[in-house]
């Protein structure tokens, strides 16, 4: 009896540790991340503001066209383009730091906004 409990235990545990959440990383916003809405909406000086953002801080990792390269996935997909603002946001403050996507909280907030702009609106 104590040996079978202690086997659930155990897979228990590995579930917790290892277990990928599912669905991709936009799509695992919080609700609290995902009502909030972008204060530059429609803004296009802010979607050019985040283009060259974009350049600076995730074209390495991403791609200066945003088409993925080695383990960064491509931006340029529904998931993204059709993400609330709040879910993209969301991202960039806290990164997915045990799969290579850094956090972003460094940047100023409204920064962080036009690179949502410019997500949202790459084609
Ligand atoms: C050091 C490399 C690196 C940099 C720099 C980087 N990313 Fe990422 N990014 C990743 C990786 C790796 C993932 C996949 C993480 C995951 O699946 O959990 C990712 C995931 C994402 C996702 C989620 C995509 C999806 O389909 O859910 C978005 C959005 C994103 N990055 C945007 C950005 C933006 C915008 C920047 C610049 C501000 C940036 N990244 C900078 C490596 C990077």
């Amino acid at each position: 009896m104590k040996i079978v409990l202690i086997g659930f235990w155990l897979s228990f545990l590995s579930l917790i540790v290892c277990g990928e959440p599912k669905g991709s990383l936009v799509q695992r916003a919080p609700a609290k991340f995902v009502q909030l809405a972008n204060p530059y909406q429609g803004n296009e000086a802010a979607v050019l503001a985040g283009s060259k953002l974009f350049s600076r801080e995730c074209a390495a990792c991403h791609g200066k066209d945003a088409h993925g390269i080695g383990k960064a996935p491509p931006l340029v997909t529904p998931d993204v383009r059709h993400a609330p603002p709040g879910a993209l946001f969301w991202v960039l403050r806290n990164g997915s730091l045990h799969r290579g996507m850094p956090s972003f909280a460094h940047l100023p907030e409204p920064q962080r906004w036009q690179i949502v702009s410019y997500l949202e609106n790459i084609r």
